[in-house]
């Protein structure tokens, strides 16, 4: 059965390493191969942008998109990681962010236009075959991350993440009958979510 490509998207905070490892292992039981990635990756690149996120480095919004939209294309042709290589093998990829965040942090900070574009336009970045948003009110994602985090990156305020929130509803809109996107409410307990989850991406086999 052909490998699929699956996006988790969300607040920092809601729950999607968890998530992402239970999916990993419900599919692997039923016998698939999966690999799992994130953005920023690990390239050089993601080294880059990691180093604006924690304010090291001050970069413009332009810049910061840039960076991401390059590391992206990294993620998808890399020929030992990217996500192309490890789809060719046969495995299902599930990846840790997606354009979604750059349509909804970088979207919110400079032109949205450029964003998408730049990104639905590229030739070299594959549209995933679902994406799963766990949607969290800001304040039980603030409260999570407070359990298990102490250091605060660039966008982890609350503030920024209701305008984040909001915003990654209004990309969703936008994309709505281009793209596979599912709204999962990730309140709920962790098994529960990953039930829901889980029954999303069955519909894809
Ligand atoms: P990180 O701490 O690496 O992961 P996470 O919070 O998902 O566990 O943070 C990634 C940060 O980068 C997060 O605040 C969202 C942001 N981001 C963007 O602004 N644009 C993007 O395109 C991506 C992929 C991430």
């Amino acid at each position: 059965m052909e490998a699929k490509f699956i996006a988790f998207e969300g607040l920092d905070g809601s729950g999607k390493s968890t998530q992402i490892r239970m999916l990993a292992e419900r599919l692997r039981m039923k016998g698939r191969r999966v690999a799992v990635t994130a953005e920023p990756t690990v390239s050089a690149l993601g080294g880059l942008v990691r180093d604006s996120l924690s304010g090291f480095t001050k970069r413009t919004d332009e810049e910061l998109a840039a960076l991401f939209l390059a590391d992206r294309v990294a993620h998808n042709v890399n020929p030992i990681w990217g996500i192309e290589k490890l789809l060719g093998d046969g495995n299902d990829v599930i990846t840790d962010r997606y354009y979604y965040s750059s349509f909804a942090y970088q979207g919110l900070r400079t032109d949205e236009d450029w964003v998408y574009a730049m990104n639905l336009n590229c030739p070299a970045i594959r549209r995933p075959d679902l994406c799963i948003f766990l949607d969290l009110d800001t304040e039980t994602a603030r409260k999570r991350m407070a359990e298990d985090r102490s250091f605060r990156e660039i966008f982890e305020n609350s503030e920024a993440q209701r305008a984040v929130r909001e915003r990654y509803m209004e990309v969703f809109r936008f994309l709505e009958g281009r793209e596979n996107i599912c709204i999962v409410n990730a309140a709920a307990s962790a098994e529960e979510v990953a039930d829901a989850v889980f029954s999303h991406v069955q519909a894809l086999f």
